[in-house]
């Protein structure tokens, strides 16, 4: 592969899914990160790669000349870019119908014009949420216990409805316009370079500058993590394997509710257990996701490597613990945004 574009790829999952092809796939010659470069978007997330490989072009998806002229020379594009915060989507809508629905409306106009293979990355939240397993008959495994790619679209936010509106729109340009492209549906992802706005990095800085963690609601809410490593190990199996019009759903059997997942950061960190707040909850929080992997696993061979998800989490809090430079000048911001909200 010669050209690969990754846009999107100075975003947390983006960029971790650059290295991941710097170090371990040396037959992709040239790597074209397309990216805004947003608040979501840092370039030092992409500063120790080489830059004889990588070479990242600040720019919107949304900009059709821009993207058809790097199009035109592409083998492969793999789409992260997204708005990508419900908490922003439930204030501000409008950057998330732009973003998420015409750019990846820009970039399947050009795939299609140019035939290039086309990777859409999406979200589990397009399916809306499932019950609490102590709700359910059983608590068990069956049917309709976790999402399959078969399961009905019911999205709840602005930011869920906007991804599966471009869902949507790249299972039309397959079907009508012979677009080559595969969707994947992954879970919650951990892990370095996350934005301080998300769930898991905002607590751990939170700890570190001194300011109790936060939890909506009850903190029952359950989400079904993977390490971001993994979900760039599948996104590439798709990628290189997957069959043209397929949905994968990537997920590594991670459940575990809000309140857990605090817990053992507080316990990691040497905090007391309840060293924290109930804040307001958000509106329309989903309840629970999980993913049902078994077609990626089954079809394609794809097992996910950081299934630990203790040392995963610690590994993730040491890299905050290291790199204050990369997310201090911000945390003010995000906090009084928060605040605002009373969250
Ligand atoms: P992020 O917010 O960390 O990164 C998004 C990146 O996209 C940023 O670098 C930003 O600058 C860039 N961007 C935004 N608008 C752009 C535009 N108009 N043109 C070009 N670039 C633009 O997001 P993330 O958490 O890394 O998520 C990446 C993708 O993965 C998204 O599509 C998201 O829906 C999907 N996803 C995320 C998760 C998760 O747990 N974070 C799980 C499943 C799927
Ligand atoms: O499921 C995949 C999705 O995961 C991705 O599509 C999204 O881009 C990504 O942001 C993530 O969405 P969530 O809304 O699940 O992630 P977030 O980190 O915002 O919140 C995780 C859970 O933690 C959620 O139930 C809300 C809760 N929460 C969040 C924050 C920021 C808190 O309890 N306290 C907080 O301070």
């Amino acid at each position: 592969m010669n050209n690969l574009i990754v846009t999107g790829g100075a975003g947390f999952i983006g960029s971790n899914f650059v290295h991941y092809v710097v170090d371990y796939h040396p037959e992709v010659k040239h790597i074209t990160v397309l990216d805004k470069l947003t608040y979501a978007g840092n370039k030092e997330n992409l500063a120790d790669l080489p830059t004889d490989r990588v070479e990242l072009v600040v720019g919107d998806i949304c900009d059709a000349g821009l993207v058809d002229k790097l199009i035109s020379n592409a083998d492969a594009v793999v789409h992260y870019a997204a708005e990508s915060h419900n908490d922003n989507s439930l204030i501000d809508p409008l950057p998330f119908i732009q973003t998420n629905i015409i750019g990846t409306y820009t970039l399947i106009q050009a795939c299609a014009k140019y035939d290039v293979r086309f990777h859409h990355i999406s979200t589990d939240e397009v399916y809306g949420d499932l019950p609490l397993r102590k709700d359910l008959p059983g608590h068990g495994e069956g049917v309709g216990e976790k999402f399959t790619p078969d399961s009905q679209y019911k999205p709840s936010s602005p930011y869920s409805s906007s991804k599966a509106s471009s869902d949507l729109l790249v299972r039309a340009w397959v079907r009508s316009f012979g677009l080559r492209a595969t969707i994947s549906n992954c879970s919650n992802n951990y892990g370095p370079y996350q934005h301080i706005e998300k769930f898991i990095p905002r607590q751990i800085t939170n700890i570190l500058s001194g300011i109790r963690p936060k939890l909506y609601g009850s903190g029952e809410n359950v989400r079904d993590w993977i390490h971001t490593n993994d979900h760039s190990s599948a996104v590439w199996k798709i990628l290189i394997q997957g069959k043209i019009g397929e949905t994968y759903l990537i997920g590594a059997d991670g459940e575990k509710s809000n309140k857990e997942v605090l817990e053992l950061i507080l316990k990691l960190m040497g905090k007391p257990i309840d060293f924290y707040d109930h804040v307001k909850d958000r509106r329309g929080h989903d309840l629970r996701y999980a993913i049902d992997s078994s077609k990626l696993r089954n079809d394609l061979g794809w097992t996910p490597e950081f299934t630990n998800f203790e040392q995963g989490l610690k590994h993730t809090i040491d890299w905050y613990a290291n790199n204050e430079k990369w997310w201090k000048d911000k945390k003010s911001m995000v906090e009084a945004n928060y605040a605002k909200n009373g969250q």
